[in-house]
């Protein structure tokens, strides 16, 4: 398990410095340090500034002109939440506004931040500079993706019908079961970090259920149909260390009809890949 639970948020968002997760390592110390980023040691503050996405000279000092990439723009912004914050059964207000804004935000602005580093770099940039920075920006990268498909498949009443229903009941024997494995290995990340997911495997179109850490350890050529958040962040705040109570008011407020909407979108896309 990472040690690092919630390395998208600042020290300014509601921790002290001395927090586990906020610890750098020694290589993301020495990025910070060697490029001059120290508001990802020392907060968000800055990092909400919207860029220009058009290519532009980001030169404004003298030195030779750089253009920045459309791909490396850092120019994301949030989603709002499609519900109202207090909506949720089970689930408070000030937790899921806090989650929102706070780690989901706090993962796209520091995205920015490390997109806007990464435009900066040369040849005459340290490759460990480089490593180290392509680290941080899969884990921002992911933890934007993984929370946006999270605060959507809520919202709903939790009760699983459409196609969704006809494929798991196809995989696992009865979706009782699949719901058990899912539980479960929701229930394994309590206490520690990390996502439950179903996703749908593009190339043969099995549905898998994962377990992933870090952000970063997501099935490779899968699309998530299904997200929960099990980083203690997502819920220690109304349950305390009772991850099982979390997980039960996560399946009472699952959208099904978004996980079949993406159910359908995989199978599209599966079937493009194949050439059908
Ligand atoms: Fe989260």
């Amino acid at each position: 398990m990472p040690t690092r639970d919630d390395p998208e948020l600042s020290p300014t968002a509601g921790k002290t410095p001395g927090d586990h997760d906020l610890l750098l390592t020694r290589r993301e110390a020495l990025a910070a340090i060697a490029l001059g980023t120290a508001a990802l040691v020392a907060g968000c503050s800055g990092l909400d500034r919207i860029i220009d996405p058009s290519p532009h000279d980001v030169s404004a000092s003298g030195g030779p002109a750089m253009t920045i990439p459309v791909a490396l723009a850092g120019n994301h912004t949030t989603i709002p939440l499609p519900y109202a914050a207090g909506s949720l059964n089970g689930l408070s207000e000030r937790m899921v506004t806090s989650h929102h804004e706070n780690n989901y935000g706090g993962a796209v602005r520091n995205l920015n931040r490390i997109e806007q580093e990464l435009a900066r770099v040369g040849a005459d940039t340290p490759p460990p500079i480089v490593a180290a920075l392509r680290d941080r920006e899969l884990t921002f990268r992911n933890s934007k993706t993984l929370h946006e498909a999270y605060f959507a498949n809520l919202g709903g009443n939790g009760r699983r019908s459409g196609a969704i229903e006809v494929e798991l009941a196809a995989a696992y024997g009865t979706t009782a079961r699949w719901e058990e494995q899912m539980r479960l290995t929701s229930l394994g990340l309590g206490g520690g970090s990390g996502w439950a997911i179903l996703a749908y495997e593009l190339d043969t179109g099995a549905l898998r259920t994962v377990a992933g850490g870090n952000h970063t350890q997501v099935l490779a050529g899968s699309v998530p149909l299904l997200v929960l958040d099990m980083y203690e962040h997502g819920y220690q705040m109304d349950f305390g260390a009772a991850a099982a109570k979390y997980i039960d008011a996560f399946f009472a407020n699952v959208n099904w009809d978004v996980v079949n909407h993406r159910l359908e979108r995989a199978r599209r896309a599966s079937a493009v890949l194949k050439g059908a």
